[in-house]
């Protein structure tokens, strides 16, 4: 431990002592990368994703108007910084913008007309930022939830689903494809490590592969807690997964204190939010293990990205309860490195 934080003095960062395993990323914003949070950034990671820009609603708000801004800057940055960059997200169901799925007074557009536009946004997105942006995800978040009711649908009762059906997930990657030929295509997903979403992702997937489509790989988003995914729960997703040829990334890593809860809910008398040392000590213990298990799938695993930088700001305060603060980074409040940091380093 101390020669390691010796060496920290001649500035090693995460993706350093992972040099040998997988680029390490984090999500930022255009106001991280030319914030305080700057240096840190520079220093541990080698990889970043923009955590809004470039979804559908920001970087395209009217059907013919772009808003490049944000997504320009982050691209500049990593790019200036050596790092690469992971595009997120072509094609999703949230975050649309408004116009996307209707025609001008309102009414629901066609399939054809939804499978155009999709077309267009994926090959102006793609193209602007062909060679710089290594890897996209094409299609985030399709899979029905593992408590839906209807346990013959693989995907989700999204409006993309109901004006396309199956097809628009095939037709993402290839628009993608067609757009840059060099760049990794991912299907990206949440909860699944747990069994039944990990069966529903899988048969999408063995389809699209089976089909031609041109997927590299599942991004597994890791929106995890101290309660889960169990050791077993996530070796069987990332084999399950591989088995198809594909290779997996990390791609939204965070650790919540709190067991998860996809619907938001008021405080209650009683929840608290005291990060005590004993739920210090069981993140530490989690980081520790998930990180064992990425290192043992070196070669499978070709990215691990966390979702914001520190504890100071995460998505998860808030959410899915109003009020209430998170701590699932390796970063403190303060950006300085976390107990877990140590053990996820120290190998
Ligand atoms: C999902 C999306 C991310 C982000 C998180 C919440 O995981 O893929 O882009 O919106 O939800 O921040």
């Amino acid at each position: 431990m101390a020669a390691e934080r010796r060496e920290d003095t001649i500035g090693k960062g995460l993706k350093d002592y992972y040099r040998d395993y997988f680029p390490v990323g984090v999500a930022v914003g255009g106001r991280s990368v030319f914030g305080p949070d700057t240096a840190l950034i520079i220093k541990e990671f080698n990889s970043v994703t923009p955590e809004n820009a470039m979804k559908m609603g920001p970087i395209h708000p009217q059907e013919n108007r772009y808003n490049w801004k944000e997504a320009d800057a982050i691209v500049d940055f990593a790019t200036t910084h050596g790092m690469r960059i992971r595009g997120h997200n072509l094609c999703w169901h949230e975050q649309t913008p408004a116009w996307l799925f209707v025609d001008s007074v309102g009414d629901t557009v066609s399939k054809a007309i939804l499978l155009k536009r999709l077309r267009e946004h994926i090959t102006a997105v793609v193209s602007r930022y062909k060679g710089r942006i290594y890897a996209w995800d094409a299609v985030n978040e399709a899979v029905a939830d593992e408590n839906s009711d209807d346990t013959t649908r693989v995907l989700r009762n999204s409006p993309w689903y109901r004006i396309c059906g199956d097809e628009f997930v095939a037709r993402a990657f290839e628009f993608a494809h067609a757009a840059d030929p060099e760049a990794q295509l991912f299907y990206n997903d949440y909860n699944t490590e747990r069994p039944e979403k990990r069966e529903r992702v899988y048969r999408l997937l063995r389809k699209l592969v089976a089909a031609g489509v041109p997927i590299t790989g599942v991004g597994i988003q890791a929106h995890w807690s101290i309660y889960e995914p169990s050791a077993t729960d996530l070796r069987a997703s990332i084999d399950r997964f591989s088995s198809l040829g594909l290779k997996v990334q990390i791609t939204e890593l965070d650790i919540s204190i709190y067991p998860w809860e996809k619907n938001r809910r008021a405080r209650r008398p009683g929840d608290s939010d005291d990060y005590t040392p004993e739920l210090q000590q069981r993140q530490t213990e989690q980081y520790k293990n998930v990180f064992g298990i990425f290192r043992d799938y070196k070669g499978i695993i070709n990215g691990v990205t966390f979702w914001n930088i520190t504890d100071k700001h995460t998505w998860l305060d808030n959410y899915p309860v109003p009020g209430r603060k998170n701590y699932p980074l390796l970063f403190d409040t303060a950006g300085q490195r976390k107990k877990a940091y140590w053990e996820v380093v120290h190998f």
